[in-house]
């Protein structure tokens, strides 16, 4: 059997990483590669089934992404299935006609309507919500392709032999209610054979990541960048077995913490496992660096280069040949360094030329996932429960302002006070993220019969299964009014907003 049952073609949509995430959760792995690589693969590989993913492209424009000349689309060798642009390109490479229509854009929940009598959409609604992202549109099949779904066009089409199938919406984003049991009907289809588990997964990433640094002459030390927080905590537990005193964990006092998260962070890192754990005070310096830029890309462009001189010199004490990071998929795809994908934030740990090899083993999972093998590494439920954070902190979270150590300051009081709120109501379980920002908004306000000018902040929470898409938290006005008293007793304090705004458009950061 080949290593990988499927291949997905990544044509650089936000989602192609999810598509994988998805099949993992329904037991199978996946390799995903540009198209420009797929030749290669398809020359000493047979995978079971394709995927072709989606795209900001549209078939009609220059340089548009095409099909790899060794991909067969007969369906003969293995199945074929276009997401979106993926199916755009297959029905426009097979003779069918794509347009798009005036004034159409569907974009974000639409509903449609299926024929649950093909295999694909076997256990399937009839009427189904469906995430829709696309401007293009098939307006007529390909010979031999029938139309098996519909909506304001054809959303759904395969050929007469079953074997090719193209779905215009995104079956792999959760807010598309029944798109799991599509995959499923398509991996059964498939013949695919169950080959993922956690343990499985362990045991690959220690093996992967020994054989790299072993490699390397004089048994050379592996730092590893610790936060606390849920990647890098089991990402150390993983690789502490296996490389012992060889494993230098780094955490670094950015001075963009949350209240009690250098504690926090001492105490995880020691669950894990962790012989050597070395905490760098550098806030002066990255208060310094940053200044007083306001602009979001910046402000995260100026915390990397810190960040990475920081690692360097800590490389160079420790006599390190490597650098290990816990950086996730959703990571890599936001940064515009998966496959094809468009770059929506700098991550401040991606895409960082170091002079030590650096190692991400966690490049191709998602937050959901780390949890499980947190989970199976035996790690405290105050690790895999908890909240993400962003490296670059409570930077990202003085919005429109320069940071300065007071305005954090304020920041983390405020941030502490909301959550000690919300977990007095017990809702810090249906929340998946909770962010407490200051805003560049000073105001006029009155307290005690005198007129103020203070500050404004800002409190979003969101809901999310892979912070690829999420929606905004809407608190009772109970816990609203709770919050805003509370955060209003500050004196410098005169205004508090709640942001609900759903990703896209939003991100979950306000930067
Ligand atoms: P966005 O704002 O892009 O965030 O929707 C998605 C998730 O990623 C976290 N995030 C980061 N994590 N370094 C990190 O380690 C970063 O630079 C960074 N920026 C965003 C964010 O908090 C959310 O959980």
């Amino acid at each position: 059997m080949n290593e990988m049952q499927i291949l997905i073609i990544d044509y650089g949509s936000q989602y192609t990483l999810v598509i994988g995430r998805t099949l993992r959760e329904l037991g199978i792995r996946s390799i995903i590669l540009p198209p420009k690589k797929v030749d290669k693969y398809l020359e000493k590989n047979t995978p079971k089934a394709v995927i072709l993913s989606g795209s900001n492209w549209s078939v009609h424009n220059d340089g548009a992404p095409n099909l790899p000349e060794l991909l067969d689309i007969t369906g003969e060798k293995y199945f074929i299935l276009g997401i979106c642009y993926g199916m755009q390109l297959l029905a426009y490479k097979m003779g069918g006609v794509v347009e798009r229509p005036l004034g159409h854009r569907e974009y974000g929940p639409a509903e449609v309507t299926l024929d649950t009598t093909e295999i694909l959409f076997k256990n399937v609604s009839t009427k189904t919500e469906v995430w829709a992202s696309h401007g293009d549109t098939v307006i007529s099949l390909p010979k031999d392709f029938i139309s098996i779904g519909s909506s304001s066009g054809i959303t759904a089409m395969k050929n007469k032999n079953n074997t090719v199938f193209g779905i215009q919406f995104h079956p792999e984003v959760v807010d598309t209610k029944e798109g799991k049991k599509i995959f499923q009907n398509f991996l059964a289809l498939s013949r695919c054979e169950k080959d993922w588990n956690p343990e499985d997964l362990v045991k690959q990433i220690q093996k992967e990541v020994l054989e790299i640094v072993d490699k390397k002459e004089n048994k050379a030390n592996v730092i590893l960048g610790v936060s606390g927080g849920v990647d890098s905590t089991t990402l150390a537990s993983i690789l502490a077995p296996v490389l012992g005193e060889r494993l230098i964990c780094v955490g670094i006092d950015t001075g963009g913490f949350r209240q009690d998260e250098i504690l926090e962070l001492k105490k995880n890192t020691e669950s894990a496992g962790v012989k050597n754990l070395v905490i760098v005070d550098a806030e002066d310096e990255f208060i310094k660096n940053i200044g007083t830029t306001i602009d979001g890309e910046e402000k995260r462009g100026k915390f990397r280069d810190v960040y990475k001189t920081i690692f360097e010199e800590q490389i160079a004490k420790h006599n390190s040949g490597f650098i290990v990071q816990g950086t996730l998929a959703t990571d890599i795809i936001e940064s515009g360094k998966a496959g094809e994908s468009a770059m929506i934030k700098t991550h401040h740990n991606v895409g960082l030329a170091w002079e030590v090899e650096d190692l991400h083993p966690f490049r191709n999972l998602f937050k959901y996932e780390i949890r499980e093998l947190a989970r199976t590494m035996n790690l405290p439920k105050a690790v895999y429960e908890r909240n993400p954070f962003p490296g670059p902190g409570l930077y990202l979270r003085v919005v429109g302002t320069p940071v300065s150590k007071e305005k954090i300051a304020l920041v983390r009081e405020a941030d502490k006070t909301v959550n000690d709120i919300l977990l007095k109501y017990n809702l810090m379980k249906d929340i998946s993220q909770l962010i407490v920002g200051l805003l560049g908004i000073n105001s006029v306000g009155v307290k005690g019969d005198e007129r103020v000018y203070g500050h404004s902040l800002i409190i979003r929470a969101v809901q999310t299964a892979d912070f690829m898409t999420a929606k905004g938290y809407y608190f009772s006005e109970e816990v609203v009014n709770e919050i805003t008293n509370a955060l209003t007793k500050h004196k410098d304090i005169v205004r508090v907003f709640f942001d609900m705004t759903p990703k896209p458009p939003a991100t979950t950061e306000f930067e």
